[in-house]
């Protein structure tokens, strides 16, 4: 509930106005934003990696309502995929990139969106990485979804997020658990009416469980986005399961959440990606994170309180 309230709410420009401002904020950011420019995101990256983890990053920002910029968005992930290339980074998929598809201009047209993420995974590829596009509000997984149909052909290793709080989920992760398919299944960060998505939180983790059960089961490559222990453990016994090599599949986290767990599963073999959002267009992300954790907003809250 609180997490719904808060969502709505981020989208007052007052809010906006005294997250961004609070002297406090920027210690949170932070702890979950690698930086602001491509050289931070290529830094952490190089740190990430010396400790054995995999990274895929993301430029910030979304709801792109310009072309312009779109094309700038596109320009950053081409550079940033250079520098990355550049440090030996990205030698076989080691640093990828996530990508929002409203950056790149979904909501000017579906076509605009896809050329422009088509320029970035031939980027990519140049580089020897992939692309993974991020799953937004409800309104943008129908599109995103087509867009990931459509560049199949040129860019089958393009992989996409799916949200288990959404009831279409279980179907998505059916008609994408085919060879070759890279598939990141998260929990989902946004507010939907309760006609299309699952609200209980334990509604959600059981719909996550019965995605991770058919990606898991499938031909593809899943990536199970997530910090949850319970479906962590899922996961692993699923891999026993299913007898899925410990390179068939990986385990993903966020930047700064549980760094402790993503070192552990990395020593135990196990394939452990991060991802990093790095630039200045944090306020959405950090709205997201903030609403997600009840615990994390209540110690945010009492520190704007405690400013006078
Ligand atoms: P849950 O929220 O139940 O948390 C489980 C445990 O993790 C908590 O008990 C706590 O210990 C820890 N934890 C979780 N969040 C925390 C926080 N903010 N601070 C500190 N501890 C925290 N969403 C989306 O809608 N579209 C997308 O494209 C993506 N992409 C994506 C990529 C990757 C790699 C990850 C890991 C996540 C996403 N997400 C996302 C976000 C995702 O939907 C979800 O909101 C968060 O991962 C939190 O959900 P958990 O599965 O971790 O479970």
């Amino acid at each position: 509930m609180l997490r719904r309230v808060l969502l709505a709410a981020s989208a007052s420009p007052k809010l906006r106005q005294l997250i961004v401002t609070a002297p406090q904020t920027r210690a949170i950011v932070d702890s979950y934003v690698a930086g602001e420019s491509a050289d931070d995101a290529v830094r952490v990256t190089r740190m990430l990696r010396a400790s054995g983890l995999l990274v895929t990053l993301d430029y910030l920002g979304e709801d792109t309502t310009d072309e312009a910029q779109a094309a700038a968005v596109v320009d950053e992930y081409v550079e940033l995929l250079g520098k990355l290339s550049a440090d030996g980074l990205t030698q076989g998929g080691a640093a990828e990139v996530s990508v929002k598809p409203t950056a790149v201009g979904l909501h000017l047209s579906q076509g605009l969106a896809a050329e422009n993420i088509a320029r970035i995974c031939t980027a990519a590829r140049d580089a020897g990485t992939t692309v993974t596009l991020d799953a937004e509000h409800y309104d943008a997984i129908e599109p995103t979804i087509r867009i990931v149909a459509s560049l199949r052909d040129a860019h089958p290793d393009l992989g996409c997020v799916i949200q288990a709080a959404l009831r279409r989920s279980e179907a998505d992760c059916r008609s994408l658990a085919g060879y070759g398919s890279r598939v990141r299944l998260c929990k989902g960060a946004y507010s939907n009416e309760e006609s299309v998505a699952f609200v209980a939180k334990r509604d959600v983790d059981l719909s996550y469980a019965r995605c991770q059960k058919v990606l898991m089961n499938g031909s593809g490559y899943p990536m199970m986005a997530t910090h949850d222990p319970r479906l962590i453990e899922i996961t692993g016994s699923l891999a026993m399961l299913a007898a899925r090599g410990p390179d068939s599949f990986e385990y993903q986290m966020l930047y700064g959440i549980r760094p402790g767990e993503q070192r552990r599963l990395a020593n135990t073999g196990a394939r452990m990606r991060i991802y990093v959002p790095y630039g200045g267009d944090w306020y959405g992300y950090l709205v997201r994170r903030l609403a997600e954790r009840p615990a994390n907003l209540a110690f945010f809250l009492r520190s704007l309180g405690s400013r006078s």
